[in-house]
């Protein structure tokens, strides 16, 4: 054996002698081997043989539905995409998707402008233009994009769905889709009306059905002053038209192009000597005049009637029922947190730490909770505080879980099924450390469902997306010391900077 092989093998502990067959012996041993472990593995290699038809076949099936019109069949980088589901869950299980049948929607999919500002796919006035234009964070864009294409989609009331980001998108946080509707007049209505997207819905278009594009800011400003001209008919009345000028309010998309744009508008507009022309104000607006830049140079305006669009906004920001807007944050929490949660809550006792005005309250008792103990040294509105089943604490969580406690142990309060917080506290301090130091985790049974919202902060020098990832994720790993099940979700109705991170609290030992 050469030396460095020595080595080699005393420093693996080999034997140092071998026994080296000759080389016929080791063919014929070789070939000997190896037909006996083909005759012993034959059942495994037809196995295997047939496992792989089975999978190229399955592949070609998938490959015909996309190419058919599935979810992922639109173009542009959309097209290659699977589409998500709304109410996007970080780090949790993945949600099953709920489309029609197994295919999902056959909802022709289109970008037209990525991240970075560049053009993917071919202009609106090549096709059929949007009748609907919606404008949301850029945080919950995908999300609504996505709920959007299942849930209106998938009924057949959106044709067609674009994501737009204007060139100037990089800068802007907030970014534009478009729908082309069969009926434009119900889907706005019906969006309008989401609970869900009271907050991520930030204006919503209707799209005259005559509306051309126009190719530039100047048109875009000349097609308003005629659009301007008729309202001002058709608000006044032909004889009061002349006398003193239209008080309109413009709402231009990107708002970077309002200056421009009035610049243009001025221009656009005569003023004629004797009164008349138009008066622009921030309130108490005659009509509202809105320019939407849907890509780069391309320009969709309007004109409505302020009483129609403040109709509107107040469906929108309505909340029907509610009591507030938070209710549908909860809402859609319990959606995520399934049927162990509303076993929680049917016939339940629930802690809502941070309550007033008190729609979780609301919610917590529709669901079936039989006591409510309503936590905030503020006041719940009315109807929440006469509610049967609902105690207000008035006070603070830590006072609170204090006479719970000892209720609990005089028998006169039961261990508690459900725990909530949506409680406002100050900044960067841990909602999970908070609600543990108060001692809540000692009130509720085995099982119990916990509700949290992680109310991010933008702080100085911190970038706010970081911010929002150090606090949600800290938070939850934090709650998955009392809870099992842990997830972290970005609801659509939490803001940007705020999560829900729901568990199921641990068997104690
Ligand atoms: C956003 S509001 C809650 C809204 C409520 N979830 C609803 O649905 O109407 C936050 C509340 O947390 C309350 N809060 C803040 N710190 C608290 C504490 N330590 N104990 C109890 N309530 C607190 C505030 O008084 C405030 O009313």
């Amino acid at each position: 054996m050469a030396p460095a092989a020595a080595g080699r093998a005393a420093a693996t502990g080999a034997p140092l002698l071998e026994a080296r067959p000759t080389a016929p012996a080791m063919v014929s041993s070789a070939l000997a081997q190896a037909r006996a472990w083909i005759a012993s593995s034959l059942p495994l290699w037809l196995g295997a043989a047939g496992f792989l038809c089975g999978a190229l076949l399955l592949l070609r099936a998938r490959g015909g539905r996309l190419r058919d019109g599935g979810p992922g069949a639109g173009r542009g980088p959309v097209g290659g995409r699977q589409a998500r589901q709304p109410g996007a869950h970080e780090g949790g299980t993945p949600r099953p998707h709920k489309g029609p049948g197994e295919r999902g929607p056959r909802l022709p999919v289109v970008a037209y402008w990525d991240a970075q500002g560049g053009q993917v796919d071919r202009a609106p006035e090549d096709g059929p233009l949007p009748n609907v234009i919606l404008t949301c964070p850029l945080s919950h864009l995908e999300r609504l994009f996505n709920l959007v294409v299942a849930e209106h989609g998938a009924q057949g009331d959106v044709l067609q769905c674009w994501r737009f980001a204007p060139p100037s998108a990089t800068t802007s946080k907030v970014r534009l889709m478009g729908l082309r509707c069969a009926d434009p007049d119900s889907v706005v209505d019906r969006l309008a009306q989401d609970g869900r997207l009271s907050w991520v819905l930030q204006k919503l278009y209707r799209v005259g059905d005559r509306e051309r594009p126009q190719p530039s800011l100047e048109a875009a400003a000349a097609r308003l002053a005629v659009q301007l001209d008729e309202a001002r008919a058709s608000v006044r009345g032909a004889a009061a038209s002349e006398v003193s000028p239209l008080r309109v309010r413009l709402s231009c998309f990107p708002a970077s192009s309002t200056d421009p744009l009035l610049g243009a508008l001025e221009t656009a507009v005569p003023q004629p000597p004797g009164g008349g022309g138009i008066e622009l104000v921030p309130t108490r607006q005659e009509v509202v005049a809105a320019a939407v830049q849907v890509c780069k140079g391309v320009w969709l305006t309007g004109v409505s009637a302020s009483g129609a669009l403040a109709e509107h906004m107040a469906s929108r920001r309505g909340t029907g029922d509610a009591v507030s807007r938070a209710y549908f944050k909860l809402a859609e929490a319990l959606q995520a947190a399934g049927p162990a949660a509303a076993a929680c809550l049917a016939g339940g006792a629930a802690l809502d730490a941070g309550a007033a005005p008190g729609s979780w309250t609301q919610l917590m008792l529709e669901k079936g909770c039989q006591r409510v103990y309503a936590v905030d040294p503020c006041q719940l509105r009315p109807e929440v505080a006469v509610a049967e089943g609902v105690e207000h604490m008035q006070t603070t969580l830590r006072d609170a879980v204090g006479v719970l406690a000892e209720r609990q142990k005089s028998g006169q309060a039961p261990l508690l099924d459900v725990c909530v917080s949506d409680m406002k506290l100050p900044a960067l301090s841990s909602v999970v450390r908070v609600v543990a130091e108060a001692g809540v985790f000692q009130l509720l049974r085995p099982g119990a469902l916990v509700v949290l919202t992680v109310k991010g902060e933008a702080v100085k020098g911190n970038s706010q997306k970081r911010l929002c990832t150090d606090a949600a994720f800290p938070a939850a790993k934090e709650l998955q010391a009392h809870c099992d099940g842990v997830q972290v979700l970005h609801l659509m109705a939490n803001r940007e900077l705020e999560r829900t991170i729901i568990g199921f609290c641990k068997k104690r030992k």
